[in-house]
């Protein structure tokens, strides 16, 4: 019951496999993209560095984590042995389909299949393969290191000992599982994205500008960024495919996505990842500018 499998190794990916290998789980990270699987493993590295830098980890303790994770685009090797299965791919229902129709020919009927998916219904992913049981959802926050909150989601099918089951391991990995029922959202994003539209339609209407409205939620509702930042740092097409997700799943225009956010996705101005979007990033840095799509 040691060895699982993470598919993708971007942002969320590579969190969960750190963790994971922090916890002394044996784990297969699998990505069809070797240089991002290159990436990964440097983001790994950095972050295990910046905890012994922190005290937080002992230098010694850093070969045995590394160890623990086998970097690989060979989805079937990745998947031999693996107890549970963390799929974090990109939020597309359709790669989801495929991924899922594949994972439950190549793993045993007893392998725990969870996703990390942000808002896609579980009940869904769950109907892509013959295993409905043992499919759940086991939503991780970035970053995945730092942020203590699991959100465990059972589909209408979950067995009760899976739920269970995640929820052990959670516990596992020293963080704190709440489980949720399957709607669109789930809890955290059902609560999240509205706020983060509802600042981003407050710019739009000229409310007031990118610094007001970020320092406001942070001075006055003690967040640790303000929700344009936090929309930035998520990725403005991760937040505008899960309003859409909302609006769609609950049928409810209240959840109509900003024209401004829609126009920046447009614009291929997606936050931290391409560089700009509320604010400008330098290699994934915030520089102090705000972008010059919001400068007076
Ligand atoms: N990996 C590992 N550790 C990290 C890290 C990373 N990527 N980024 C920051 N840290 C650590 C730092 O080392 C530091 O540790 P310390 O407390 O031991 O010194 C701690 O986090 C704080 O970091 P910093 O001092 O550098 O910077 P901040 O104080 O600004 O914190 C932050 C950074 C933790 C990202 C904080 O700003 C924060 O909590 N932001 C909100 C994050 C959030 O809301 N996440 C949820 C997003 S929604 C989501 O993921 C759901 C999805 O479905 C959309």
């Amino acid at each position: 019951m040691h060895n699982i499998a993470v598919i993708g190794s971007g942002t969320m990916g590579n969190g969960i496999a750190q963790v994971f290998a922090m916890a002394g789980f044996k784990v297969h990270l699998i990505d069809i993209s070797t240089s991002s699987l290159l990436q990964a493993e440097l983001i790994i590295h950095k972050n295990l560095d910046r905890l012994i830098d922190k005290d937080k980890l002992l230098l010694v303790q850093k070969p045995d984590i590394i160890n623990n994770i086998h970097f690989t685009s060979d989805l079937e090797l990745g998947l031999k042995d693996a107890f549970l299965v963390v799929e974090a791919i990109s939020e597309n229902i359709l790669l989801k389909e495929k991924l899922f129709n594949q994972l439950d020919k190549l793993t045993p009927n007893d392998c725990i299949l969870a996703s990390n998916t942000s808002s896609i219904s579980i009940t869904s992913l769950a109907s892509f393969t013959g295993k409905p049981g043992k499919v759940i959802g086991m939503h991780f926050m970035n970053p995945v290191p730092v942020m203590q909150l699991v959100e465990i989601i059972p589909g209408l099918l979950t067995e009760k000992e899976v739920t269970d089951k995640l929820i052990e391991i959670s516990i596992l990995l020293n963080k704190t599982p709440f489980v949720v029922s399957d709607f669109p959202g789930f809890i955290s994003n059902r609560i999240l994205m509205p706020m983060i539209n509802e600042a981003i339609l407050s710019l739009q209407e000229k409310v007031a500008g990118v610094n007001e409205i970020d320092q406001i939620m942070k001075l006055g509702m003690a967040h640790p960024m303000g929700p344009l930042q936090l929309a930035d740092y998520i990725g403005l097409d991760v937040c505008l495919s899960i309003l859409n997700v909302l609006k769609d799943g609950f049928g409810n225009p209240k959840y109509a996505p900003a024209v401004l956010l829609i126009n920046m996705v447009k614009a291929g101005k997606l936050g931290v990842k391409s560089g700009e979007g509320f604010y400008q990033y330098n290699d994934l840095k915030k520089i102090s500018g705000i972008s010059a799509l919001f400068a007076n």
